[in-house]
């Protein structure tokens, strides 16, 4: 990989390898953009295949976190750190402080947060020897109720365009995953009158949802069929791909879960079977909202209320892919290019 043309192709700013013999650390940060202020993206730490792989994760993580915090209206760029090695091996209190002191080295360039196998215990260590880390339990906590709000929000603002109303009484929503986030969704939908379908691959979770919120249970693999109105994946990546593009009868796909798109075509091909999709680091922004209120000394109140504007980010992605006859896909990049270019005219 020629990692110079790679990050002048896609303008990133640093990479930086970190390494201590005598913990074994092997990390590596990533700074994309500090156009719009310091970057801000998590740790994770994960047993790569090769060196390689985890190069190309970082870069492509903390890219996504440009876009992320830009399309959010936060006031912070892109970064992401990786830690290369099996967590139940690596992971230790030495280590994360040498880590620790990278970030610090930075000078507030780059601020950490929680990610894969990195936990708010991981991240309390490395505050430990740095200030710059967001996702304390103690202050930001869990993001998971912030981040189904805003998905909450996300989806009224679609219902909004495709129905012409807000009104979820006569809707039928198809809920994949009833996780952290998933289930806190269903119950603002359940709230708002909405009828449920669920679906998870843990049958407690759904038990909880037909008992307690009415809902009707299918199967797995039956969820992306469903006569429905809106589809919410709230499970894992890459449910939108070559096996289940032509199955979905929904109007709107909008949900939490990251990376849904196999591959980016499949924006286009939404589009073009008149399915609204609404991008998902535009939808599940609550997350990084609500972290980066700690920044500002935690106000639960005023996260709630950035969240709320999910509502509103989602209207103007709608707009600008109605008006230039694009995928909201590609109107999200470019809401977000957009912010940072007027940005980068006023410095
Ligand atoms: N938690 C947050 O604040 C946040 C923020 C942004 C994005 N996300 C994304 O949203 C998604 C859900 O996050 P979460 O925090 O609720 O995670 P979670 O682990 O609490 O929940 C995921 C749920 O999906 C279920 N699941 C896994 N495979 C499934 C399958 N094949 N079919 C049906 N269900 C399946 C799991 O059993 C679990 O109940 C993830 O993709 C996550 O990356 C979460």
């Amino acid at each position: 990989m020629k990692i110079f043309d790679y990050l002048k192709e896609r303008d990133y700013e640093q990479l930086i390898f970190c390494q201590d013999r005598d913990t074994g650390l092997k990390a590596i940060i990533c700074i994309h953009d500090t156009t719009l202020g310091p970057a801000l993206g998590g740790l994770r730490i994960w047993d790569y295949e090769s060196e390689e792989e985890a190069i190309v994760d970082v870069l492509r993580l903390a890219r996504g976190m440009t876009y992320k915090n830009a399309a959010a209206g936060l006031d912070f760029g892109g970064g992401k750190a990786v830690i290369l090695g099996d967590p139940a091996k690596v992971k230790n209190k030495e280590l994360l402080h040498v880590f620790g002191k990278y970030v610090d080295s930075l000078g507030g360039r780059y601020i950490t947060a929680e990610d894969m196998n990195s936990t708010t215990e991981d991240i309390a260590c490395i505050n430990e020897v740095t200030d710059f880390v967001v996702g304390l339990k103690e202050k930001s906590g869990n993001p998971s109720p912030i981040t189904a709000f805003g998905v909450y929000k996300g989806i009224l603002a679609a219902v909004n365009e495709v129905y012409g109303n807000l009104d979820l009484t006569d809707k039928v929503i198809a809920v994949q995953g009833l996780g952290m986030v998933g289930y806190a969704l269903c119950e603002y939908l359940h709230k708002a009158g909405a009828q449920l379908y669920v679906t998870d691959i843990d049958e407690k979770k759904v038990t909880r949802a037909v008992k307690t919120l009415n809902a009707s249970a299918v199967a797995p693999n039956e969820i992306y069929g469903l006569a429905c109105d809106i589809f919410a994946p709230c499970a894992m990546g890459a449910v939108i791909n070559a096996d289940t593009v032509d199955l979905f009868q929904c109007k709107i796909i909008a949900g939490s879960a990251n990376n849904q798109l196999a591959d980016e075509k499949y924006g286009e091909i939404l589009m073009e079977k008149g399915i609204l999709y609404i991008p998902d680091y535009v939808i599940n922004s609550g997350g990084v909202i609500n972290v980066s209120e700690e920044m500002k000394g935690y106000n639960k109140e005023n996260a709630m209320v950035r969240a709320a504007a999910i509502y509103d980010s989602v209207t103007k992605i709608i707009e600008i892919s109605k008006k230039d006859q694009i995928s909201t896909r590609i109107a999200a990049d470019r809401m977000a290019e957009a912010r940072i270019a007027l940005e980068k005219k006023a410095k």
